[in-house]
């Protein structure tokens, strides 16, 4: 789904953003440019975020052990 109809970002590309490193909306923005046109994608695209954030981090306390990702 489109989040930022100015700028051409959806919400998988905002998620995408997060699994990428970023860790609040400033990075997000910063890495994909929503909201930086006219503003009015700007609360959903912040909902986005919380939500997956949130997400991430319930996955993050199922696992009985933290992840780390090492290149082999
Ligand atoms: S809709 Fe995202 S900046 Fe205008």
């Amino acid at each position: 789904m489109y989040v930022c109809l100015c700028v051409g970002v959806t919400d998988g590309q905002i998620r995408d953003a997060i699994y990428d490193g970023c860790c609040n909306y400033r990075e997000v923005r910063e890495a994909t440019n929503v909201g930086t046109q006219c503003g009015k994608c700007a609360c959903l695209a912040k909902q986005v975020v919380r939500e997956t954030l949130a997400q991430l981090q319930s996955t993050q306390a199922a696992l009985p052990y933290p992840v780390e990702f090492t290149a082999a």
